[in-house]
C-alpha cells in the first residue's frame, strides 16, 4: 500500500496539467504544504501521517482535499486558512481571500495610523468598508504600536462575512494591541449610518472593483469559487456606486483625514475624476509592478 507521500507524489504526476491550470505555479513542495495544513486544520496533527499507508476512499477528510483539488478549489478555501500581512486568517467560500496587493494598502494606512499617533489626538476612529475576512482591520489592530486608543469599525453588507471576521478577531486576540478595540456591524456601505462611532481620521477599504463586462479577464477559478459580492459591481451601477461611497466618505472624513482605497487597474482614473467631482484630493498611488492600485483621498477643504 502506499504511503500518503507517495499517493500525493503520484497524484501530482498524474493531474500535473489540471494543477497548473487550476494553481499557476504549483510545486509539489506547495503541494506538500497544503496537504499538512490541512491535515492540522481539520485535527489530523502530526507530521508522521504523510508517512502513514493511506488508501484512496477510506478517509474522508484526506479524501475531501484530494477532491477538492480536482474540483480546483482554491488551496486556501480547502486548507481554510490564509497568512495575510503574515498572520494567519480563516477563510472560506464565505469570504474573499485576502490578496497580497492589499498588503500594500495596509502598509499605507500604517504609515498613516502611526503619524496620527504622534499628534494630539486624545482617540483615533478608523472605518474598514467591505472588511470580508476581516484582514485590513486585524492587519491594523496586530501592528498597532502607539499608545493613543484607537477604534477600528468594520462593515460589510455580508453577515456570512461577518461571523468569519469575527471569529478570526477572537483567534487573534492576544495578538491584538491593547489600544485597539474592533468593532463590527453589518450594512450596506451606501445606505449604513456612518456615523454610527463619530467621524474617522482614516478610511480604509477593498471594494469590489470589477466590472461584470471584465468578467472574461477574471481566472475561471476565482469566478467559480470566491463570492461575487466581494468581487462584482454591475456596469451600469458602477459609476453612481462610486459616487455614493465617495460622497458618504466625504461627509464622514474628518477634515484632515486620509482613506485608503483599492481599486482596479483600468478603472481607477475614472475613480479619481468621481472623487475630483466632489471635491476630494485624490492621488493615485501604484504596486510594486507599477500597476495603478489605490487611491488615497483627502477632503479638498483641507490643506
Ligand atoms: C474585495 S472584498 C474585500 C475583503 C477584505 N477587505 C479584503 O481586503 O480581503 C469586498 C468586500 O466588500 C463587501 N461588500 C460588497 N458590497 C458592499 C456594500 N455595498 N457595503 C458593504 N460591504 C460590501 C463584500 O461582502 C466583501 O466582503
Amino acid at each position: 500500500m502506499e504511503t500518503l507521500k507517495q499517493y500525493l507524489n503520484n497524484f501530482f504526476k498524474r493531474h500535473q496539467q489540471h494543477l497548473q491550470a487550476c494553481y499557476p505555479g504549483i510545486t509539489l513542495h506547495r503541494l506538500t504544504s497544503e496537504l499538512t495544513r490541512h491535515c492540522t486544520s481539520h485535527g489530523l496533527s502530526d507530521l508522521k501521517i504523510l508517512n502513514a499507508a493511506f488508501m484512496s476512499g477510506a478517509d474522508h477528510k484526506l479524501d475531501q482535499f484530494f477532491q477538492g483539488l480536482e474540483k480546483g478549489i482554491p488551496l486556501e478555501y480547502l486548507s481554510e486558512e490564509s497568512y495575510f500581512y503574515n498572520f494567519p486568517l480563516r477563510v472560506d467560500r464565505r469570504v474573499l481571500i485576502p490578496r497580497k496587493e492589499t498588503e500594500l494598502l495596509v502598509e499605507g494606512a500604517l504609515a498613516t495610523l502611526h503619524r496620527l499617533a504622534k499628534t494630539s489626538l486624545a482617540a483615533i476612529n478608523i472605518l474598514d468598508v467591505g472588511t470580508g475576512s476581516g484582514a485590513i482591520a486585524l492587519a491594523l489592530a496586530l501592528n498597532y504600536e502607539g499608545k493613543t486608543p484607537v477604534t477600528i469599525t468594520a462593515v460589510d453588507i455580508s453577515p456570512l462575512a461577518l461571523v468569519l471576521a469575527e471569529q478570526n478577531a477572537r483567534r487573534l486576540r492576544y495578538a491584538l494591541s491593547p489600544h485597539c478595540c474592533l468593532k463590527w456591524y453589518r450594512g450596506d456601505c451606501l445606505q449604513w449610518d456612518w456615523k454610527v462611532e463619530a467621524e474617522y481620521h482614516l478610511i480604509v477599504s477593498n471594494p469590489p472593483y470589477i466590472k461584470e463586462c471584465d468578467k472574461r479577464s477574471v481566472h475561471s477559478q476565482v469566478l467559480r469559487f470566491e463570492p461575487s459580492l466581494a468581487l462584482f459591481l454591475p456596469d451600469e451601477e458602477y459609476e453612481k456606486w462610486y459616487e455614493t461611497f465617495f460622497s458618504k466618505l466625504k461627509k464622514n472624513l474628518v477634515s484632515d483625514g486620509e482613506a485608503w482605497i483599492e481599486g482596479s487597474e483600468d478603472h481607477l482614473r475614472t475613480l479619481q475624476s468621481i472623487a475630483r467631482k466632489l471635491d476630494l484630493r485624490a492621488e493615485i498611488k501604484q504596486d510594486y509592478t507599477s500597476r495603478d492600485r489605490f487611491l488615497v483621498l483627502h477632503r479638498g477643504d483641507c490643506g
